[in-house]
Formats: structure tokens, C-alpha cells, sequence
């Protein structure tokens, strides 16, 4: 008999309507949504008075393993994800070794089912001398991988591509989609050297300007135009950046999709003064009028996906004057509750933190069977309480980077328990520790986000 688990009388955030009914899970898949009162279930969850989601899929996380693994790891960075109501995580190259070779991306994926307890993707990196493994990794198959990164412009670890012969190659001559870090480095590296020296924190925003995300996001979207390639900008920044991609929208251009982080809808220069190299990231934080935009951006549509790029430092390193102090913040378990408080405080709906969290990234990326609350896809859910207040506190964090800067906020609205293929991964504040994740799959026939987009936004035309 298959193990049946009856989610009753929830409020469920459904692609088109949130509607208070049950879910009924059979064997890691959603059988049924508003299932006969009398349906068979082995555990029935008493729902009444909660909120049941898609599970989050953050399509930007830095897990740190293998190489880094002081900061994080595959099962620290899971369970991190697994409390936080993230069932599903794409995860950076920028590990030692970087994931640039199909044995790394092979290793990568081996090493994840043996401790990852959410679902796991990684993208495969590029450098300047690895398009013939790109090719590769295109080819291979059973080794499944969203798409490419391309560092254009430096963070953590060095994996940077800034020459245009190395860009146009690999926009010409590899298939899966490209995703990029944008900026410019020879902007940071002029403003560094105008800027003299010992520079401060609050420099890290004057070195890492505006113009240096915008000249890179403007060429890594020229090349995807003129290569027909698609192209995900990630973490957003600036204003500027909206504007275009807006633009893009209105004239249909259906190409490029973009996300955004919390920390860049959060914090501003402003909170350099509170949190000194605690709010240090790549790209850098903007002004207050950027946030406000990122955010405006992301109510249009116009950018499609919050992610996190959740980038652990231990505390120490954070703590090394600027600018030894690396870039990077974590907030994989707290990107969910952070944004339940603000459909709290009404500045967006649950259906909105669906679409971008969890649809948005299934679509992007081609994500079999996750995304939504309907029968059929996998039981990726997040049961959440609206109600619950927290502080958050840096000695709560699963993460093994044990900070965050978000210690000290009081948030409404926290995640009560996640299920992962059917399997309950965080319960009662506790994580399951048993590796229990699944290997995403991308459709590469599905045709992309904009093919399968409601209203006027129309099919990619070759
Ligand atoms: O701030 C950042 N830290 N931005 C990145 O793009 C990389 C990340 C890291 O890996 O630390």
C-alpha cells in the first residue's frame, strides 16, 4: 500500500487562487488536491488556521563543498534550507575544486546524495579555457546541471571570464542557459584606485558602483540578444537594472529573466553604519531609491525570481578589516519567514512569494515537476504559520556559519514544517539529518519561462 499523508484544511497557495482545502501526498507526489473528506491516509497533519506553500526553490545558494567546507557544507546548508522552507537548491561553482569539469560536476552530484536533505542542482562554471568541457558536460548524459555561471566580474574564488573573445565563444558554441554575475571589473578596478587607499566598508558601494553592475548586466544581455542565448541576470541591484529589464518586458523580449536577493531589498548603504562588513556582498548594496525599485521590479514582473545567493563567512573572516573581509551573507533559512512578514505587513500576497520563490525558479530553469501546488508534481510543501513572531538570533541558525544579519529582527510568519518528496524534512523546530534529497532534472524541451508564462508575454520565435 502506498504511504499516504493528508494535509487538512490549510489555506494552500495555489497558482491561481489560495483556497482553504487539504492535499493528500501518496508516495512523495501530490495525488490529489481537495480529496474526498473520507479519503485513506496513513497521517493526517490537522492544518486548520496555517498556510501550505510550494516548497522554495532558491536558485542561488554557495554550500562551500567541497574545498570550504569550515564555512558550509552540503548537509549544514541543506538542513539550513530544510528549517527555512527550501526544498529545492542550485548551488554555485565557486567550491575548490571549482565545478568547471564533468568529474567535478559528477563528484559534486554523488557527493550531495550522500548528505543533502533538500533536492539539489548544480550549475557547471566557466572559465576562460574550459568551453570544450562545457561542451562536455552539454553532452553527458545522466548529468543533469540548470545551466553555466559565469563570473563576469570577481567575487569568492577566482573564476573570473571578462574577456569579450572568451564570452562570445561561450555564448556562441554551448546550449544550456547562462547565468552570470555581472560586474564590470575594470569599473571596480579604476574606482579602487581613485578611491586610494586604506578604503572602508563604506567604500565597498563606491567600488563596486552602480555603473560597474550596469556595464556588465548591458554586456552579458548584448551578447545573449546577438547569440539568442538564454540569459539569467543574477542578483539584481540597481535601479538602472530594473529600467532595462522592464523595458524588456514591455517590448516582449523574452531572452533574459533576472532575480533578486533579500539583502538587496532589505538593506541599503544606510545600514553599512549598523552592520559593518556583516552587509558586505557582491554586487555591492545600492542606495535606498535602488531597493525600492529591485522591489517595484520584482511586483511588475520584470524580474522573476528572489533567491538568495546564500554566501557563508565564518564569523571571523567577516570580522577582518575591509576589504580582507569576504563578501558574502547567509539566507537560505530566512528568506521565507523574511518575506511572510512582509505579506504580513501587506506589501506583497502569498501568491506573490509563490510565484517568485517556487514557480518563478521551476519555470526559469525547467524544473520537472516542482513549482506549484497541483496533483501530479512532487510533495514539495512548506507548511507556514502567519501567526508565529520571532526574534531572529544568530545562535538559532542551522547554517554553520552561525550569523546572520538579520540578528535582533522580529519577524511574523515562520515555516511550522517542510516536506520534501513526501517525506517531512523539519518538524517541531527539528531537521532530519538522513540524506533524503533528489537529484533535480531539467526539461531542456520545455522551451524556457516566457513559453509557458501566462498573459501577454508570447513563445520564443527561434
Ligand atoms: O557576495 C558574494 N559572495 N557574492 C558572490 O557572488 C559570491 C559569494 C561567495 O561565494 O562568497
Amino acid at each position: 500500500m502506498p504511504h499516504r499523508t493528508l494535509i487538512r484544511d490549510a489555506s494552500v497557495v495555489m497558482p491561481e487562487e489560495t483556497a482553504r482545502t487539504s492535499v493528500l501526498i501518496e508516495d512523495g507526489t501530490i495525488a490529489d488536491v481537495d480529496p474526498p473528506r473520507h479519503a485513506r491516509a496513513d497521517e493526517i497533519v490537522d492544518a486548520a488556521g496555517l498556510h501550505l506553500l510550494p516548497g522554495v526553490i532558491d536558485d542561488q545558494v554557495h554550500f562551500r563543498d567541497p574545498g570550504l567546507t569550515h564555512k558550509e557544507d552540503l548537509r549544514t546548508g541543506s538542513m539550513a534550507c530544510a528549517a527555512g522552507g527550501v526544498t529545492s537548491f542550485l548551488e554555485m561553482p565557486n567550491t575548490v575544486p571549482q565545478t568547471v569539469t564533468v568529474r567535478a560536476l559528477r563528484e559534486k552530484l554523488e557527493r550531495a546524495a550522500r548528505r543533502s536533505v533538500v533536492n539539489y542542482g548544480f550549475y557547471a562554471g566557466a572559465t576562460t579555457g574550459n568551453l570544450a568541457e562545457l561542451r562536455r558536460i552539454e553532452r553527458t548524459r545522466n548529468l543533469p546541471t540548470p545551466g553555466i555561471k559565469i563570473f563576469i566580474g570577481s567575487s569568492t574564488g577566482e573564476m573570473l571570464v571578462d574577456d569579450q573573445e572568451s564570452l562570445e565563444a561561450i555564448f556562441a558554441e554551448t546550449v544550456l542557459p547562462i547565468a552570470a554575475h555581472c560586474e564590470d571589473e575594470t569599473t571596480v578596478r579604476a574606482n579602487r584606485q581613485r578611491i586610494g587607499s586604506p578604503p572602508t566598508i563604506r567604500d565597498h558601494s563606491r567600488i563596486r558602483d552602480r555603473w560597474a553592475a550596469l556595464t556588465a548586466t548591458l554586456r552579458a544581455i548584448d551578447l545573449a540578444d546577438r547569440h539568442r542565448h538564454r540569459f539569467h541576470l543574477l542578483h539584481a541591484s540597481t535601479a538602472e537594472e530594473v529600467a532595462i529589464l522592464a523595458c524588456r518586458l514591455l517590448e516582449k523580449r523574452e531572452l533574459v529573466t533576472a532575480e533578486v536577493c533579500p539583502h538587496h531589498l532589505f538593506f541599503d548603504t544606510s545600514d553599512y553604519d549598523r552592520l559593518g562588513s556583516l552587509a558586505q556582498m557582491n554586487p555591492s548594496l545600492k542606495e535606498a531609491g535602488d531597493r525600492k525599485a529591485l522591489w517595484r521590479g520584482l511586483k511588475a514582473g520584470a524580474i522573476q525570481i528572489l533567491a538568495t545567493d546564500h554566501a557563508p563567512h565564518t564569523l571571523e573572516e567577516k570580522r577582518l578589516p575591509y576589504p580582507e573581509s569576504p563578501s558574502g551573507v547567509p539566507a537560505v533559512e530566512l528568506v521565507l519567514p523574511l518575506m511572510l512578514n512582509e505579506a504580513n505587513r501587506g506589501r506583497c500576497t502569498l501568491e506573490d512569494i509563490a510565484a517568485w520563490t517556487s514557480d518563478g525558479p521551476a519555470r526559469v530553469w525547467d524544473i520537472v515537476g516542482k513549482g506549484r501546488i497541483e496533483p501530479g508534481g512532487d510533495a514539495d510543501l512548506v507548511l507556514v504559520d502567519m501567526a508565529e513572531e520571532r526574534v531572529v538570533r544568530n545562535e538559532d541558525q542551522w547554517s554553520k556559519c552561525g550569523w546572520t544579519p538579520w540578528h535582533g529582527t522580529r519577524l511574523q510568519g515562520w515555516p511550522v514544517r517542510t516536506w520534501v518528496g513526501g517525506r517531512t524534512v523539519f518538524a517541531n523546530g527539528k531537521v532530519e539529518m538522513e540524506p533524503c534529497g533528489g537529484r533535480l532534472e531539467f526539461d531542456r524541451e520545455r522551451g524556457g519561462y516566457w513559453a509557458e508564462s501566462a498573459g501577454s508575454i508570447v513563445p520564443a520565435s527561434g
